[in-house]
């Protein structure tokens, strides 16, 4: 795989391709510049797959290099309308003197809409600092490389109860999640003469409701959440005096433990027999800390519930464009959807809290043996909710390139993503996860 490939015309544009190569290649990029073999005579069809393999596509345009398109074997044009045809992100780079013609031919007649980059010699480093700004599945810091993801946790309370798309999407992901993770709740109900439940990030706490809410040996259930509308809400549909009850706290704050103890004292609640979290800990910074104190409130027979996810685990087949890889990667830095890589270190962070027993009960989410609404959901539960961020994130970000080439490509591939999705022979798997523990 390549992170960018330098398309050039050797006649004035071989001078400023070769520096770039040299400056980007130093920084521990993968850029696909071909010397002058494959460059003279007939287009070369190695470049077709080195145009596949790169995510970017970076065009150096010197004065009037764009004039002998009007071929149709011409190679720069080739070259041109195939990463334009593959949707690959183009960026253009204009030298001094460079003007679009007027004639281009139909194919590249788009081309001129690609945001562009004037490139000065004389402010090189500012002209590579803006392409890279433009370049998208990659990223470079303090003039290496880095890797694209987020490599670390962010505290992301994402959730806003007016977001009416988000409720369906929990919703939806309920369902589908019923089957996955009921039994294991059913499970732990079943282990106790009388539960008394915390739930931690319960939104509007349809979750926690559906699995172990309506129980008849609930005694008590205690939520909590960030998101006060949520909570609002929560309480109004379920909440029952002196038995149900939600409460606005942040998990992270500092006062967090007190004000917890606080409640539970009010309630007359000395312990809980069970916690659970669901898909709370990939939007923590700290989870250690959080998990730590929750075995001081944990009977000492209680279990805690933890479901996660990884997108590690996350596998689909075929996809040759890599259209599914790529809508991936884009969840994976994209900073709303969370820490993706949470769900490999639950196993982990449970042990190193002082829990025992860790059983993993469930183990990745896969298509096999769904039906075309249940795949719907799926696809509604992943992938339309990367659509929403990337919307969120734009607005929020109006300058930031890698966002709107992200979005551009999303919005553009989303119905090849979807009808793909639904046919029979495709095979996902969405890596979530479910753990139980003891103290
Ligand atoms: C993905 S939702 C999961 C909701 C529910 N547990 C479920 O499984 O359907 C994550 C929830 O955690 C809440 N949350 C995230 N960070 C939080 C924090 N620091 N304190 C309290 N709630 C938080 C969000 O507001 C959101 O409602």
């Amino acid at each position: 795989m390549y992170d960018i490939f330098i398309s050039y015309r050797r006649d004035g544009g071989f001078e400023m391709a070769r520096l770039l190569y040299d400056r980007l290649h130093d920084m521990g990029l993968n850029v696909f510049f071909d010397l002058e073999e494959l460059r003279s005579g007939k287009f070369n069809v190695k470049l077709f797959s080195a145009i596949d393999e790169s995510a970017n596509f970076l065009l150096v345009l010197p004065k009037d290099s764009l004039d002998r398109c009007k071929s149709e074997d011409d190679w720069l044009r080739i070259e041109i309308e195939y990463a334009i045809a593959k949707k690959k992100n183009i960026v253009p780079l204009m030298m001094n003197g460079f003007t679009w013609p007027s004639d281009l031919p139909e194919t590249l007649k788009g081309l001129h809409l690609y945001n562009a980059v004037q490139m000065s010699r004389e402010y090189l480093d500012a002209s590579i600092e803006r392409i890279l700004s433009m370049c998208v599945n990659m990223a470079v810091k303090g003039g290496k490389k880095v890797s694209a993801e987020k490599d670390v946790r962010e505290g992301n309370k994402y959730f806003t109860y007016d977001d009416k798309k988000e409720r369906r999407r929990l919703n939806t992901q309920q369902n589908l999640m019923r089957s996955f993770d009921a039994p294991a709740y059913d499970k732990v109900k079943g282990r106790y003469e009388k539960l008394t439940v915390l739930d931690l990030g319960a939104n509007t706490g349809e979750f926690i409701m559906d699995r172990l809410g309506t129980s008849e040996n609930l005694e008590k259930l205690v939520g909590v959440e960030f998101d006060e509308k949520a909570v609002q809400y929560a309480n109004a549909t379920y909440g029952k005096a002196g038995k149900i009850a939600f409460f606005r706290l942040d998990l992270e704050s500092e006062t967090f433990y007190d004000d917890l103890r606080g409640i539970m004292d009010e309630n007359g609640i000395s312990s809980f027999n069970v916690i659970n979290l669901s898909m709370v800990l990939l939007h923590l910074k700290h989870p250690y800390r959080l998990l730590k104190g929750l075995r001081g409130i944990l009977s000492k027979d209680g279990t805690i519930i933890v479901k996660d996810i990884d997108d590690g685990m996350n596998m689909a087949y075929p996809d040759d464009d890599g259209i599914f890889a790529k809508a991936v990667d884009i969840c994976n830095r994209e900073e709303l959807a969370g820490y993706r890589k949470s769900g490999r270190q639950v196993y982990t962070l449970l042990y190193r809290s002082g829990f025992k027993h860790i059983t993993q009960e469930r183990f990745g989410l896969s298509v096999a043996g769904m039906d075309s609404d249940e795949r719907s959901a799926l696809f509604d539960t992943y992938f339309s909710f990367i659509l929403e961020d990337l919307r969120i994130l734009r607005e929020k970000y109006p300058d930031d390139k890698r966002i709107k080439a992200d979005l551009e490509w999303y919005e553009d591939m989303y119905d090849d993503l979807e009808e793909k999705f639904q046919d029979d022979a495709f095979y996902f798997v969405l890596g979530f996860m479910l753990f139980t523990a003891q103290k």
